[in-house]
């Protein structure tokens, strides 16, 4: 009896050592410093207005990019609430997960200790540090790259993002051979130029399964083999000077500097510096993203028909659209006009500018030939689609994203008027917003935040009749 109770004794007191040392170890990956061993504090990091005087170019381009937009945004406000709330009811504590990407600095110092009552409005009193969202003094403090968060929902485990830090009085970054300065130490770190250096934030896994996963899919692509990292599309290259040279009139000229803006598909939608620079930057990336191309293209007079292939090659270092997909709408609007009557489309919109997709048209009638590139997630009730469930408790997802140097095809088959020697023209538009505007209403924000606007990333017209192809248009 005693034998047993001591044995259990020491299991238990085990068990205890164990899961101390366990939380202790996490800890130590995110809230101490590695040398010290002391907190994380606010003031251990500086606001990028801090850095704006000598850095001046860095810092005007990052103060547009949605990295500075990421603490800032009202949208982000409101889906954390919404998933506060709905982990609240379900028992569970989603924690600082959101505030984990969004707000690194706010994350390693705990600064928000009751995340479930931040707001929109409480946020703006909260220190410029955290209000910086990923900011200059975060990235530039990393020491060492991290590996993919992997959420455990069964354990409730949301808080599982980790980085290695080193805040203070160093500068980490690119160049080997920086110009001493009064304001900070410059230490040259070779991760800077990896694709590492963005997966702790830009992969996400939820029990094992992948949500987010712009880094696996760069991983797993011919990029990777070519050394061809995230920095090269997202942190161009360009020449001049990493300091103000009127300040430091000793600063080199450096041939290899990067762009921070950062530009992807998603744009500030309420007042925000440089919105303009950051717009052509968009406009510039979403060239070098895909192709659209007709193919295939027969008239069969007896049939009424005109048949034809739509494909889509994907340029980009991941799938398309990548990251937060099940946000995005990727799609291809078509029309096919003959005279001056549409004759067939897919892709339009309705009164409100949203697609007939499952969400509107359950059944399928209005636009059935509808294709939009995006992923659907599924939560455990089966429950899919953007407005019923969210990344951290997605159970499944159907993917309908293109993957890299791959193409998506699709044939189509148009009855045609009687008049078949008439000329026809086929219009193919690859066409995406960072967002549907049902989202921006569902999350109870219509009329406060405008919707996202639609980009065409590709066009191809041609022009034909039942003797051949009479013309080829092309946006580029
Ligand atoms: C693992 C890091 C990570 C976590 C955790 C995270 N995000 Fe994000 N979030 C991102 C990244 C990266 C993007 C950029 C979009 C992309 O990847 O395509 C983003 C984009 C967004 C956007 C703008 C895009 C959109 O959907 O319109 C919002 C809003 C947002 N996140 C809210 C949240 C909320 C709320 C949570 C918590 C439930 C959360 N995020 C958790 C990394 C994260
Ligand atoms: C007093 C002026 C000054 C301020 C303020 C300043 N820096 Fe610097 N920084 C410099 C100079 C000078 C260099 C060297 C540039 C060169 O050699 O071309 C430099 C270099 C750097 C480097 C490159 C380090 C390397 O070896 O790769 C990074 C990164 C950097 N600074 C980040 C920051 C950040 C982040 C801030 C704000 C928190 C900041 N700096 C504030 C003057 C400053
Ligand atoms: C998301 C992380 C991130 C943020 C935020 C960020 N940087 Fe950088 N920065 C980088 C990376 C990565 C490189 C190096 C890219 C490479 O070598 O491929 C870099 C390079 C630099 C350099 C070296 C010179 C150059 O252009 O290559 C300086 C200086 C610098 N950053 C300053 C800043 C300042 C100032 C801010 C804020 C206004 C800032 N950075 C914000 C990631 C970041
Ligand atoms: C600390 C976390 C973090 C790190 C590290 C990070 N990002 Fe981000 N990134 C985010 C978040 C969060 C957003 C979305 C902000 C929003 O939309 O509110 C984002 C947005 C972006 C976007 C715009 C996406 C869109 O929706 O259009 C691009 C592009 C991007 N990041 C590239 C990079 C690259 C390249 C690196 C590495 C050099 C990097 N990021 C490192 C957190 C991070
Ligand atoms: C070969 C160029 C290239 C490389 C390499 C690349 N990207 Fe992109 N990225 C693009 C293009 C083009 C887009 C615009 C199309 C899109 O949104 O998918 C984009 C968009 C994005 C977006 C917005 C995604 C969306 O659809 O919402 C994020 C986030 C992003 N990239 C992050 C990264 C990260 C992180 C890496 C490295 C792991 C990376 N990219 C590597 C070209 C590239």
């Amino acid at each position: 009896m005693n034998n047993k109770k001591t044995i259990f004794g020491i299991i238990a007191f085990t068990i205890v050592i164990l899961v101390y040392l366990s939380t202790n170890f996490y800890q130590q990956q995110y809230t101490q410093s590695p040398y010290s061993k002391e907190p994380f504090l606010i003031n251990n990091f500086q606001t990028a207005e801090d850095c704006s005087t000598c850095h001046p170019q860095h810092y005007l381009e990052w103060s547009s990019s949605m990295h500075a937009y990421a603490f800032k945004d009202p949208l982000f406000f409101a889906m954390n609430s919404k998933e506060q709330d709905y982990h609240k009811n379900k028992g569970e504590d989603l924690g600082q997960f959101c505030i984990a990407c969004h707000s690194p600095i706010a994350y390693v110092t705990n600064f928000i200790p009751q995340p479930d009552e931040l707001t929109f409005a409480n946020s703006k009193k909260l220190p410029t540090q955290v209000k910086d969202g990923v900011s200059c003094s975060f990235c530039h403090v990393t020491i060492h790259n991290s590996e993919t968060p992997n959420v455990l929902t069964k354990k409730s485990m949301f808080n599982v993002v980790k980085y290695h830090l080193d805040p203070g009085n160093t500068m980490y970054g690119s160049i080997k051979d920086p110009l001493p300065n009064s304001f900070h130490a410059s230490k040259y770190n070779k991760n800077f130029s990896t694709s590492e250096s963005c997966l702790p934030c830009h992969n996400l896994f939820v029990d094992g399964k992948n949500a987010e996963i712009t880094f696996s899919e760069w991983e797993s692509s011919k990029y990777k083999t070519s050394n061809f990292p995230c920095q090269e599309c997202h942190m161009e290259t360009y020449e001049g000077f990493a300091v103000d040279p009127k300040l430091f009139p000793k600063a080199k000229k450096r041939y290899n500097l990067h762009r921070h803006f950062f530009a992807g598909i998603d744009e500030a939608r309420t007042a925000f510096p440089h919105k303009d620079l950051q717009r052509d930057e968009i406009k510039r990336l979403l060239q070098q993203t895909a192709n659209i191309n007709i193919n295939d293209l027969s008239i069969i007079a007896e049939q009424n028909t005109i048949n034809f292939e739509v494909e889509v090659f994907n340029r980009a270092g991941h799938n398309i659209p990548s990251g937060a997909t099940f946000a995005r709408e990727l799609w291809l609007d078509i029309k096919v006009i003959s005279a001056n009557d549409t004759i067939y489309q897919t892709g339009f919109v309705n009164e409100n500018n949203q697609l007939y997709d499952f969400s509107i048209d359950p059944n399928n009638e209005i636009d059935p030939d509808l294709v939009i590139f995006r992923t659907v997630f599924y939560d455990e009730k089966g429950d899919s689609g953007i407005y019923k469930t969210s990344a951290q408790r997605m159970t499944k997802k159907s993917d309908y994203t293109i993957p890299t140097f791959e193409s998506f095809r699709k044939n189509y088959r148009i009855n045609t008027p009687d008049s078949s020697d008439s000329d026809f023209k086929i219009i193919a538009k690859l066409k995406f917003r960072a967002r549907s505007p049902g989202f921006i209403d569902h999350l109870g924000l219509k009329g406060q935040v405008p919707y996202s606007d639609t980009f065409i990333v590709d066009e191809k017209i041609v022009q034909f009749n039942s003797g051949g192809l009479l013309s080829v248009v092309s946006d580029e």
